[in-house]
Formats: structure tokens, sequence, C-alpha cells
């Protein structure tokens, strides 16, 4: 399991450019799944059918990171770049950027480092002593990741990108898990999630689910003076209440309850006051689909060392595979 999270944390997938992502995941998963497709704007459906008289589930989880554009390269070589998603420009001043063919720069400030952080006074050094040596490397327009290792701490993991590949390692291991389930599962491993939910949407419209399910990190409340939230590391898998994308269809958010008590899986309830998750776009596809949010509890969402809890995320991973084979009546 850590090593799956370790693989997947690791390769290269800025919103748009996730092929790396969903090309080492259906390494992963084909020989576990009676389908498995690529649709117009990336998303890797992988399909696992279930009984005549089951309904069909679409779980989504994102496989696109937050990163950043070259917006222009300047005559000593320094780059200008734009972010791609919800970047913390708190978290971007003396990190590393690593763009698809391996090129590495460094993040700096203008003037006095730690003063008016703007992303117009910050540049990217890599290395290049002239624009034409930086051209070599990298062109305006090209888009980049944090560079960043995976680091295993025993129960509690950091990496960059666990926003939202340890949602696909969820799905990923639930699906490995799940034989011959009662409701057919579309496993879908979604692109363009943190510029705006864009691969959900078309891949709920194309599958037309009973039920959607995503699978997406969420803040915690546990560090020192954070945000009062009631969500902590280590304390299970965390079924949404609302966020700002979605308000968890009732009876979705009960049935998930329902079924942590029975099977005895630790949960929290989340309710998070901003962001949002690939459930959002699928709820609102064609006339309405009933949805809800499991989530990873995770600190340092959107920092290049976002940590998880390894109990959490088997706990995530059980909440999926007993909702796999759940009979879901007329939900
Ligand atoms: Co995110
Ligand atoms: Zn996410």
């Amino acid at each position: 399991m850590k090593t799956v999270i370790k693989q997947l944390t690791e390769a290269f997938g800025p919103s748009g450019y996730e092929t790396e992502v969903t090309e080492l995941i259906k390494t992963m998963v084909e020989e576990h799944v009676d389908e498995i497709r690529t649709d117009v704007l990336g998303n890797l459906i992988a399909v696992k059918k279930g009984a005549e008289d089951g309904k069909t589930i679409m779980f989504a989880a994102h496989t696109d990171e937050i990163g950043l554009v070259v917006t222009h390269i300047d005559d000593k070589g320094f780059l200008r770049f734009s972010n791609v998603g919800g970047v913390g420009i708190a978290t971007l001043v003396g990190n590393r950027v690593r763009f698809a063919n391996g090129t590495v720069g460094v993040i700096y400030q203008e003037k006095d480092p730690w003063k008016e952080l703007t992303l117009d006074k910050l540049y990217i050094d890599i290395g290049a002593e002239s624009k034409e040596e930086a051209l070599e490397k990298v062109k305006v327009g090209e888009f980049g990741i944090f560079h960043r290792e995976f680091e295993d701490l025993g129960n509690r993991l950091i990496a960059k990108a666990m926003d939202d590949r340890v949602g696909c390692a969820v799905l990923i291991e639930a699906l490995k898990r799940v034989k011959n389930p009662k409701n057919t599962l579309c496993f879908v491993f979604t692109t363009q999630e943190e510029v705006g939910l864009r691969g959900a949407r078309t891949a709920a419209y194309g599958i037309e689910p009973d039920l959607g399910i995503a699978l997406d990190v969420t803040l915690t409340g546990d560090m020192p003076e954070a945000r009062r939230m009631d969500v902590s590391l280590g304390k299970g898998a965390a079924i949404k209440v609302k966020d700002s994308s979605l308000i968890a269809h009732p009876r979705v958010k009960e049935l998930l309850v329902n079924i942590a008590e029975e099977k005895q899986i630790p949960y929290q309830m989340e309710v998070l006051e901003f962001g949002g998750t690939d459930a959002g776009a699928i709820h609102l596809t064609k006339a309405g689909i009933p949805s809800g949010t499991i989530s990873i509890p995770t600190r340092y969402i959107h920092s290049p060392s976002e940590m998880v809890d390894i109990r959490d995320v088997e706990a995530c991973i059980n909440l999926v595979a007993a909702l796999a084979d759940r009979d879901l009546g007329d939900i």
C-alpha cells in the first residue's frame, strides 16, 4: 500500500497533463477489472461488472495535481510563471519545480524574501545563464510540478500530490479487494479537478451512474492554532456533510454512516468550509445524481508536503469496498 502511494505521488501530473499518472494506474488495475478505457478529457475509467439487479456506482479520484505554467523567460534565463490550480504562495519560496523533461528549478522572490508575497514577484531559476540556455530546457507554456520525494514516517506519510493520489490509491486497493460485487463499479481516475472539476463532469455524463462518490483529501483541525474543524489525522475516514461544491445527499451520507457503523470502520463527520471535490460536478449531471464524498484527512493540503495517516487510508478502503457490495435498494 505504501509503495503504491509512493509511486503515485512521485509521478508527474499537473492538470491537463495527467497521462503519466493514468498510464501508471492502468498498469496497476487492468488485470483486476472487466473493462478499461480512456475518454476525450483523459479520464481513465475502469469497470467491474456487478449483478443484474445491482446499481451503477461511479467512484471518482482525481489524478491531477496543482502546479505552475511558464509565462515568460527573460534575457538572463529566469522563468516567470502562473499557477495551475490553488497554489499556496506562502509555500513556494525556496521550493523546487520539476518539468516533464526532468528539468528542475528553484522558486525564489525578487528583493526581500518573505515580504509582500505575490506570484508576480516570484521567478524560477533553472540554472541557465542566458535565455538561449534556458530555452534548451523549458519553453513558455510548459507545466511544472513541485519536486518532492515521498517520506514514510510510520503511520504518517508525507508527499506532494497526496491530493489526490492517495484517493487514487484507495480506489486501486478497493478494486483489487472486491470480487464479484453486487453493483457495477465504475472507478474513474479523473483529470483537471484542480482547475474546476472538469474531467468528472464529462465522465459522469457518459456513465450516468445511480450513485456518485468522490474520494479526495480534506483539511484537518488538529495542528497548532489550526482553523476549528472536527477532523483529525488517525481518527478514520471522513464522511462529507458539505463543502462549497456539494451538500452530500442526505441518503448517501446516511448510507455511508450506516455502513461504517455496521462494519465498525472508524469514521468522522466532515464539514469543510471552503473547497470542493469531483462530487460537486457529478451531482449536477443530467437530471441530478445522488452523491457524496469519502475524504482522507490530510494536513498541509496544496503544499509540497501533504501529510496523511495510513490508518485513515485503510478505513477509506474498507468503506469503499463495503459500499461496492451493498444492496442500494432505490437510492
Ligand atoms: Co486539491
Ligand atoms: Zn483534491
